[in-house]
């Protein structure tokens, strides 16, 4: 190799080495086998869309899962858990700020079998609305996520997992906590299908 190559070579291994990761690469390497490239999610994973919540909502799921206030003794809390339980913080930010520019995507999401979208559209109306927006495109202000572009199965078990005390009982997760109060509402798996039925019937 002459020296100009040879130069240009360690030039190139300098800049690549100092070069910040690309946006992309935080979340296509450690997050899109499970997220999907597109964010889109796997249900079969049990992983969800990514694309339609907030940045800071993210970060505080993020941190959720590394200290452990998010649900621990099931599988797909287990398998998050354990992705990102060797990245540090600047890797998760990166993929987090990735997910913020992956374009809106829309899961296609059954309505439960049993859900009842009228009764769900009451129950909404009376019980959630005023937290996670009358759109079920959430609230920030109040830490209440957009609910549209989640699966059905996904919204059933978090609640679910709210309302057993799996998720939302951590002192230092006061958001979680107003959910896990709210979840008492519902104490009937039919409501719960019903709501979730007309959730994903608004999804656009
Ligand atoms: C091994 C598969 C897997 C990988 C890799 C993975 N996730 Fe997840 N993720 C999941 C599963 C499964 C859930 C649902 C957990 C649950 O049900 O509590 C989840 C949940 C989440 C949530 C919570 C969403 C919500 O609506 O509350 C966020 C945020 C998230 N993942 C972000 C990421 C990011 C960012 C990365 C990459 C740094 C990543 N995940 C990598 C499987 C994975
Ligand atoms: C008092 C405000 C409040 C009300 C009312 C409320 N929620 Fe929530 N909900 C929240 C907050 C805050 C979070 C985020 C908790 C966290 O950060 O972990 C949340 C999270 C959720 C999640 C988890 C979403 C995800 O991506 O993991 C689901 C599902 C949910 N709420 C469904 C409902 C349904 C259905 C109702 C009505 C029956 C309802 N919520 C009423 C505040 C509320």
């Amino acid at each position: 190799m002459s020296l100009t190559n040879w130069i240009c070579a360690a030039l190139m291994t300098l800049v690549a080495a100092t070069m910040p990761a690309t946006a992309d690469d935080g979340y296509q390497t450690h997050c899109a086998h499970c997220h999907g490239a597109t964010g889109a999610g796997n249900d079969t994973l049990g992983a969800p869309n990514l694309t339609r919540l907030s940045e800071s909502y993210i970060k505080r799921q993020l941190q959720g899962f590394k200290e452990g206030w998010r649900s621990k003794d099931n599988h797909y809390a287990q398998s998050m858990t354990a992705a990102i339980a060797t990245l540090d913080t600047r890797t998760l930010s990166s993929a987090t700020m990735a997910i913020s520019e992956l374009p809106d995507s829309n899961v296609m999401s059954p309505v439960p079998r049993n859900g009842d979208v009228a009764r769900g559209k009451d129950l909404y109306t009376a019980y959630c609305g005023a937290c996670h927006g009358t759109g079920a495109n959430g609230n920030d202000a109040l830490g209440a996520p957009n609910l549209l572009g989640l699966s059905s199965d996904y919204l059933t078990r978090q609640y679910g997992e709210f309302a057993k005390g799996k998720r939302g009982t951590h002192p230092n997760d006061k958001y979680g906590q107003q959910m896990a109060r709210l979840s008492k509402a519902l104490k009937d798996p039919q409501l719960i299908d019903d709501v979730t039925a007309y959730v994903v019937s608004i999804a656009e």
